[in-house]
């Protein structure tokens, strides 16, 4: 099976990494891929946000089953594009990933649904948000509706911070992503991300893991993308599992039927969690980053069976393979992320790092110049190994962080904390 993977982060070396072991997989096409990916796989310099431009690629190329990493290309519709040049395809549709690229989008589904998620009221103006916000009071959330790399969230816990969130959003901050603003009820709770993969109809879980938004120990400082997370998460027990399944995923995933737009994908469901109780903070149609990393060491080639049957319609007839492990991933970054860093800096130490099911180094934003490997983004690395417990894995993680020689990059050193 020739397969072709889109995107450039730790997320993909790992998909790629696991896809790899599989024995069905043939020739391997990542595209653009960084450096970590690729010493396993091709590599193509090729626009992927451009449905025509991937297509006639994979086409050209012979590629059987087309995965895609990141949710830009598929706002982008390039599932869309590559399923009408005959080509199978692991992704939603631009319809149906519309579950992240608008919140307010998912508000409505979730109301059709009757899926417990935060209060909330949308806005396309300043002045009655200012309003809103003055009568409901902080701690209270300002969201632009679509994609802001993360960055369109705003947990204000003054009224005076949620005011400023609207004047930037209003002010075109995120351009046409802030041009509607959803304003929520700030939960209180345990965060988890639930893992789910759906064909349509049918829907299978896939997995449970934890991430850490802020860049400092203790959960200090700005929000990232995710300096760490760790899988299974504790928080996710049967109980509370079941009811996600049952009283957000499923309805949800039903609603999106019932308008003619079913979702095919893994569904990534942002829970927060107070007493037993799990509500939707967000979903996203891909897999999370670097919760991908710790799923991906957990799954191992099966990965492929899993992708391909979803991707078939065949979920009905697959079940996972869990061993009884737990899997941790520490994202390197840049100094000065997640505000602004330096590139090109050398990363040296790496070669003479394990590689194997136990230990892995993913790479996230990676270019190599001369033979040497340099850091080329914010989110460089996600150091990631596996363990009978979650304190072997932690253990054998950071050891490899210390191991790992680069002056101009840091991490946080509690990843787990919450779990150990
Ligand atoms: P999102 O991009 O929607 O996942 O939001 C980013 C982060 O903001 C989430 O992971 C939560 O930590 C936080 N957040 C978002 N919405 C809420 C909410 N209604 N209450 C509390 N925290 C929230
Ligand atoms: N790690 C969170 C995300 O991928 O959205």
């Amino acid at each position: 099976m020739n397969i072709l993977i889109l995107g450039s982060g730790g997320r993909e070396h790992s998909l790629a990494w696991a896809i790899k072991q599989n024995p069905k997989c043939d020739r391997l096409i990542v595209a653009p891929g960084n450096a970590g990916i690729a010493a396993i796989a091709e590599c193509a310099d090729i626009d992927i946000l451009d449905g025509d431009i991937v297509a006639q690629f994979a086409v050209e190329n012979a590629v059987d089953f087309v995965v895609i990493g990141p949710e830009a290309p598929l706002a982008a519709g390039v599932a869309d594009r590559c399923r009408a040049a005959g080509l199978l395809v692991f992704g939603p549709s631009q319809a149906a990933a519309e579950l992240e690229s608008s919140k307010s989008f998912t508000k409505t589904i979730c109301d059709a649904a009757d899926a417990p998620t935060a209060a909330y009221a949308r806005f396309t103006q300043a002045e009655p948000a200012r309003a809103y916000i003055r009568t409901h009071g902080a701690p209270i959330v300002v969201k632009a509706d679509g994609l802001a790399a993360g960055k369109g969230v705003i947990v204000a816990m003054t009224d005076a911070e949620a005011l400023a969130a609207i004047d930037d959003m209003f002010g075109g901050e995120f351009g046409k992503a802030g041009a509607e603003v959803v304003i929520e009820e700030f939960m209180e709770g345990e965060e988890a991300s639930f893992f789910v993969l759906v064909d349509g109809t049918t829907l299978l879980t896939l997995g449970t893991a934890q991430d850490h938004k802020r860049v400092g120990d203790g959960d200090t400082g700005p929000n990232t993308g995710g300096m760490g997370a760790y899988s299974p998460a504790p928080v996710m027990t049967e109980a509370v599992t079941n009811k996600a399944l049952t009283e957000i995923i499923a309805p949800t995933m039903a609603e999106m039927v019932r308008r003619g737009t079913p979702f095919q994908g893994i569904l990534f469901a942002g829970l927060m969690i107070k007493d037993g109780q799990p509500r939707l903070v967000e979903y996203n149609v891909r897999f999370g980053d670097p919760e991908c990393q710790t799923l991906m060491m957990r799954l191992g080639g099966q990965v492929l069976d899993l992708l391909q049957a979803c991707a078939e319609g065949r979920l009905a007839d697959i079940t996972v393979h869990w061993a009884d492990d737990h899997a941790i991933s520490v994202v390197m970054a840049a100094q000065g992320y997640p505000g602004s860093y330096a590139k090109g800096s050398e990363i040296k130490g790496l070669e003479a790092l394990p590689e194997d099911s136990m230990n892995m180094v993913f790479h996230a934003g990676t270019r190599e110049v001369d033979g040497r490997i340099t850091a080329n983004g914010g989110r460089v690395l996600g150091v990631t190994a596996r363990g009978a417990t979650l304190a072997e894995a932690r253990d054998r993680a950071y050891q490899m962080v210390d191991a790992i020689d680069w002056p101009e990059g840091f991490c946080r050193r509690d990843i787990g904390w919450r779990a150990l």
